[in-house]
């Protein structure tokens, strides 16, 4: 069955034409041609889908298309401004933690969903929010490191 949907994505609103059985992890690379967000195992287990709805981060491959009318949907292309790389993106690769990238936007929205509401996390709290994404390369330190280096860039802190 053939539903219409509303919802922003990146700030732009879109209003589209979506199966019953669509997810949100198609609509946004095949709809709207958005491939920054990865599709791995498709059921909920390695988070290289995750996104930000409404600014919690989801893997939107359990989510339905129709679950998300009348969302705001955050994805990595969203999170640049022009040229200019969000810090945590900056931090990634400064900091040597993005090898193959294959889990990196969904490490990246997970990283940000927390530094927006914490600006100060604890190593647990990073690892906690970050335990949904599985990276296969880095074995995690130099990711933990990035989010850490990231939220001190954003609090203003001196280096
Ligand atoms: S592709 Fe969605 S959790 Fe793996
Ligand atoms: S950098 Fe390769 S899976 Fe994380």
């Amino acid at each position: 069955m053939k539903h219409t949907i509303s919802l922003k994505v990146n700030g732009e609103s879109y209003e589209i034409d979506v199966q019953s059985e669509t997810v949100l992890l198609d609509l946004i690379r095949e709809k709207l041609d958005l491939t920054g967000t990865k599709d791995g195992c498709r059921s909920g287990e390695c988070g290289a889908c995750t996104v930000m709805m409404n600014g919690v981060p989801v893997n939107s491959c359990m989510v339905l298309a129709v679950e998300a009318d009348g969302s705001e949907i955050t994805t990595i292309e969203g999170l640049s401004k022009g040229e200019e790389l969000h810090p945590i993106q900056k931090s990634f690769i400064e900091k040597g933690a993005v090898q193959c990238g294959y889990c990196t936007p969904g490490m990246i929205l997970s990283a940000k969903a927390l530094l927006d509401r914490n600006n100060d996390p604890t190593s647990e709290e990073v690892k906690k929010a970050i335990r949904g994404n599985i990276c296969r390369c880095t074995g995690y330190q130099k990711i933990e490191e990035a989010i850490m280096d990231a939220a001190s860039t954003m609090r203003g802190d001196e280096k």
